[in-house]
């Protein structure tokens, strides 16, 4: 959003103003946002900045003046006793550290104590509770007046009706935030779109949009919840606690929700740590957040800083990257994966985001394509949560390019009728989300994903052989099925390294580059060749089986002990494995029905592929049978995946995150989050020296 120097600054901020307060619109009255957050920020920052640079710009309706949007009209206007305010933000940890500075200075403290909190993506409410009872909600709306919601809050089940404890005060309000949990969320979404619904575009938009509604019978139906984290009015008799936390724990002990991610701590270097341990915990968290936020704990000390006009002086919101910014759809194409589903995809203007530049983002299926109508050429928000791959959530309607005649210029785009890797046809059975090319093995882009998958570290375990020699593999006919990589030789290797890369065989080529090249194909070939060594459980997950995942294969080869007796299983057979039920069994039957698949396994073993046999499992196979348990940390003595090899053969699940369900948690050195959340669900934590003790007690 940089300033043009042409541009004039009146012109700018009435610009900048008139893009707000449409945003702000769309946002707050329709519910129905159309730019990012970011984008949103970045032009209020840029108003503040010309406002104060031009005192004579000064406008008091300007959008920097105000907290939120006013009220609707459609619900009754609630006047706050105490204005409710915002918070200001902090994005890096220099903007923390000056704050903290601030503060220090201000208050003649050097390490004051600050309240660490969750910063919830939700919609700011007041409850207010005479006698004890919640007589009145109300939103945030301009901070000085909201909308009556009294009765669709009244709907949200972690809200008190009725306060807890014997002596309630005459008046005492809360505030806090209404948020749609991750789970309801995805629940409502799939349900809507069962149903022909308009899905909801993310929790917050749920959670607003949710509250606003008129009839409260539609609210009832939404799954919302609440966290407390602040007071408004409180009658005079009351006595206050003298700090916000202890505020909290209060509240907590009245009946309300707080959450138990609360903290307090000290200095920069406290807040900071605090901001990375939430930040690691986020992508697990049951809810959406976009920050964290640090209050000064102690009311005298909050007194001494007072307020500016929007925010307290005393506290300060320190946001995540953005993980939703816009950018431009350049082309649209599709990717043909192992099983032939076809993933349609946007090649884009790379972004930053979450702190990463992207350049794709992933579309799902037809259906998403068809709901969102992405079209080249769009200005899109694309949303990157985590590690998850990238996905385009929104187009910007308003910025879609169009010719004189108003016309959008692009068409809509359809899923192609023929696979762009072999031709064959695309099939889209009625009813299921995924389209598939029917080309099977015939479709080297299924051919390439199969080989990719089955040299991969969890399956084949074949170092060095990537995504783009299995491509140059294929594409130069070196390789047709799986078996065809343990025939390759070095020369095999030179050869088709020539040929991809045209310009190696075209010059002369000098010696030392061909001494590389012959130690590159050297040591492929021998990590094919050590791959021969394997196990049954590896071999079959390396087989590409449709949904049989890593814990299929080996509670496959556990069940089986060998491959003949699982060849000729039947389903019923099949289904008494755990794990496997009708829909999977039919999958494995069908797959060692095909005769190219026997084949196929045929001359991996005439091509010396060998793994030992044992006898089949007993019924409960190990001494860890039924329990999930999970790594965390680094342990000195094996690798990860050794210790999970070895949990596993003794019957254990091994997970990636703890939760309730968790038997057993085996923490290394610098074990971070995990171990603390095992340790406050109470669940048994083992250290190294412990799991190789129990290793070899049952070797
Ligand atoms: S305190 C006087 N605490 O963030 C301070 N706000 O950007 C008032 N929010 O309007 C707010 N989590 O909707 C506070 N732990 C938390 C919060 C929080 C989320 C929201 C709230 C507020 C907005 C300000």
């Amino acid at each position: 959003m940089a300033m043009s120097p042409a541009v004039h600054p009146a012109e700018r901020a009435a610009q900048l103003r008139s893009r707000l307060h449409e945003a702000s619109h769309r946002y707050h009255v329709l519910d129905d946002p159309e730019i990012p957050d970011v984008e949103y920020d970045a032009m209020l920052r840029e108003l503040d900045a010309l406002e104060a640079e031009h005192p004579e710009l000064a406008d008091p309706d300007s959008p920097t003046r105000r907290v939120g949007a006013p009220p609707s009209g459609r619900f009754e206007p609630a006047e706050h006793a105490i204005p409710m305010l915002s918070l200001g933000n902090a994005f890096s940890a220099a903007e923390v550290e000056e704050f903290v500075a601030r503060i220090a200075k201000e208050t003649g403290e050097a390490d004051p104590v600050f309240s660490v909190e969750p910063k919830f993506d939700g919609l700011a409410i007041s409850l207010r509770y005479e006698h004890g009872r919640f007589v009145l909600g109300a939103t945030r709306g301009d901070g000085a007046a909201g909308e009556n919601v009294t009765a669709n809050l009244r709907t949200i089940r972690s809200i008190p009706l009725q306060l807890r404890g014997t002596q309630p005060p005459a008046v005492l309000e809360v505030r806090g935030e209404v948020y749609m949990p991750r789970k309801g969320f995805e629940e409502y979404n799939a349900r809507a779109l069962a149903n022909g619904d308009k899905p909801l575009a993310n929790p917050r938009n749920g959670a607003a949009g949710s509250l606003r509604q008129l009839d409260p019978n539609v609210t009832a139906r939404r799954p919302l919840a609440f966290y407390a984290y602040a007071l408004g009015e409180v009658s005079a008799e009351v006595a206050l606690p003298l700090t916000h936390s202890q505020t909290l724990a209060w509240l907590r002990g009245l009946g309300f929700p707080v959450s138990l991610l609360v903290d307090t701590a000290r200095g920069s270097c406290g807040l900071l740590a605090y901001f990375t341990r939430i930040g690691e915990q986020r992508d697990t968290l049951p809810y959406d957040i976009d920050g964290v936020v640090y209050k000064l704990d102690r009311y005298d000390q909050q007194r001494t800083l007072g307020h500016v006009s929007r925010a307290p002086r005393w506290a300060i919101a320190h946001k995540f990257p953005a993980q939703e910014v816009a950018t431009t759809v350049e082309a649209i194409e599709v990717n043909v994966g192992r099983t032939g589903a076809v993933t349609p995809w946007v090649r884009m203007t790379p972004v930053q985001v979450g702190g990463v530049t992207v350049s794709r983002a992933t579309l799902h299926n037809a259906d998403q394509i068809a709901r969102l109508d992405v079209r080249v050429g769009d200005s899109v928000i694309i949303r990157r949560a985590g590690d998850v791959i990238p996905e385009v959530v929104q187009v910007i309607d308003s910025r879609r390019p169009r010719g004189a005649d108003g016309q959008p210029l692009h068409p809509s785009y359809r899923l192609p009728e023929r696979c762009p890797d072999c031709a064959s046809a695309i099939e889209h059975i009625d009813g299921e989300v995924v389209a598939r090319c029917t080309g099977g093995l015939v479709c080297p882009a299924q051919r390439k994903q199969a080989l990719i998958h089955f040299a991969s570290r969890r399956a084949m375990d074949i170092e060095g052989l990537g995504e783009r020699i299995v491509d140059a593999l294929v594409d130069h006919g070196f390789v047709h099925g799986i078996a065809d990589l343990y025939r390759l030789s070095v020369d095999d290797f030179v050869a088709m390294k020539q040929r991809a890369d045209p310009a190696v065989g075209e010059l002369p080529e000098s010696e030392m580059a061909g001494k590389i090249a012959t130690k590159w194909a050297e040591n492929l070939v021998t990590a094919i060749a050590a791959s021969r060594d394997t196990t049954l459980g590896r071999l079959l997950f390396a087989l590409g089986i449709r949904d049989v995942g890593e814990a299929t294969a080996k509670a496959l080869a556990r069940h089986f002990g060998a491959l003949t007796p699982l060849l000729d299983a039947d389903e019923a057979t099949l289904q008494q494995v755990p794990d496997v039920g009708p829909v999977v069994a039919a999958r494995i039957a069908h797959f060692f029905a095909e005769p190219h698949n026997r084949e196929a396994i045929a001359a991996l073993h005439a091509a010396g592929v060998h793994w030992p046999e044992g006898a089949p499992a007993s019924a409960d196979a190990g001494p860890l049978t039924g329990k999930t348990v999970v790594l965390t940390g680094g342990l000195a003595s094996l690798t990860r995946d050794a210790a999970k090899d070895r949990l596993e053969a003794l019957g254990a699940k091994v997970g990636s995150s703890v939760s309730k369900k968790t038997a057993l948690v085996i923490a290394g050195t610098d074990a971070g989050s995990k171990l603390a959340k095992a340790g406050a669900l109470g669940i048994e934590i083992w250290d190294e020296a412990r799991l190789l003790a129990y290793l070899a007690q049952h070797a």
